[in-house]
């Protein structure tokens, strides 16, 4: 029987997002109905809301959540009722040709759950990232659904399943950040956060942090930045090389997702060091470089999509040095709301105030 519960819509472009009633469906095969415990408030949200994604509107937002598997359908044998569950946006398949060179954690197939929830006049909603999840319930396909150790906090584990993972991959998996690199992070939001402590996590000598806005730099020296440049003031490429012998960054990790930041980056590099993009830009944006610097400069510039995570490999190990006090996932709550405030939560996130506002059911 499909179930009732209340969820986070946003139902136009740039208009107010609201709580509406969405219809569940059961799970069909493959899929997970997971209560939902928390869920953090992303600017992957926000970029939805005012269509910077796509078009595909009304969207149920949110996606970094942890819950409890509630039901599954047939033939899922990885999850079970009653379950902690960490949901992910790259449940892979297997079968595409990612995988199947061992890459999955690029896999270009990803499973997300067949049936669609819908409104209650039946109006199809497009969940934010496969996932959906400002609403008491979800429904996923199974694969999305990491289980993890149950002990841990959900409100800091679910941020796991985005902006946390999203950073902490950017520095170790994307920029396999080594042992004694420079690194610099540029925009220290939730995302350039996590990739600071992604960063001394992989044993960065020096970690320096940019942002326009202080707060945000003071909380960057809390998650491990060596050094903090506020780019509004001061020119950041100069600074970082000022910092670096004159030299640039082994890695620069862009976390804004704008040409100038990507501007920055790139020149605020060493030669032949990694320029690694986290930030999302917007369909808009042009990117222009004179094509001898691309080549002069040489190194690698990437883009990391979700850290280039494996969930199944990273959300326990994560969790892991959580629970060990070496990295703290829960740093990453400012605060905890209710469905009814993320209109708000943007706000506050767009005036720099929150690393992540938490929806906690
Ligand atoms: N690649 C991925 O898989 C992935 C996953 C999650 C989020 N993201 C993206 O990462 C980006 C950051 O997300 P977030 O949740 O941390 O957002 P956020 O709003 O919390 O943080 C953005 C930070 O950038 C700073 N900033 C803005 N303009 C700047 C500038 N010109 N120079 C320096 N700093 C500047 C802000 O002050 C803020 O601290 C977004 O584009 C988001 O969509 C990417
Ligand atoms: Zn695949
Ligand atoms: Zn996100």
């Amino acid at each position: 029987m499909a179930q009732q519960v209340q969820g986070v819509i946003a139902p136009g472009k740039n208009e107010p997002v609201r709580v509406e009633t969405i219809v569940i469906p059961d799970p069909g095969p493959g899929e997970a109905v997971v209560k939902i415990q928390t869920c953090g408030v992303c600017h992957t949200d926000l970029h939805y809301k005012q269509g910077g994604i796509n078009d595909d509107f009304p969207f149920l937002l949110g996606h970094e959540a942890a819950g409890i598997v509630e039901s599954v359908g047939e033939g899922v044998t990885d999850v079970e009722p009653g379950d902690f569950v960490v949901l992910n946006w790259r449940a892979v398949c297997g079968q595409c040709r990612a995988c199947r060179r061992g890459r999955p954690w690029y896999c270009f197939n990803t499973h997300n759950a067949k049936q669609k929830m819908t409104l209650l006049d039946g109006t199809e909603l497009s969940p934010a990232l496969g996932i959906g999840a400002f609403a008491e319930k979800t429904l996923v396909a199974a694969g999305q659904c990491t289980k993890v150790d149950p002990e841990v906090s959900p409100a800091a584990a679910g941020l796991l399943g985005c902006g946390v993972m999203a950073g902490i991959g950017a520095a170790i998996n994307t920029g396999e950040v080594g042992r004694g690199d420079s690194v610099a992070v540029i925009g220290c939001g939730g995302v350039g956060d996590a990739a600071v402590m992604g960063a001394r996590l992989a044993g960065a000598a020096r970690i320096i942090a940019v942002d326009i806005d202080d707060r945000k730099l003071e909380t960057a020296k809390k998650m491990g930045a060596t050094h903090t440049v506020n780019s509004r003031t001061t020119d950041p490429v100069e600074a970082i090389r000022a910092l670096t012998g004159g030299n640039g960054a082994d890695v620069v990790i862009e976390a804004v997702g704008r040409p100038e930041t990507y501007k920055q980056a790139f020149y605020a590099r060493d030669l032949a060091g990694t320029v690694v993009l986290v930030g999302v830009p917007t369909p808009e944006m042009q990117l222009e470089l004179p094509l001898i610097d691309v080549f002069g400069r040489g190194g690698s510039l990437k883009s990391s999509w979700y850290g280039d995570c494996l969930p199944s490999r990273d959300f326990p190990m994560l969790i892991d040095l959580h629970q060990q006090g070496r990295i703290d996932l829960g740093a990453f709550v400012t605060e905890t709301i209710g469905l009814g405030d993320v209109e708000q939560a943007f706000t506050r996130m767009h005036e720099g105030d929150v690393l992540r506002s938490v929806v906690v059911f």
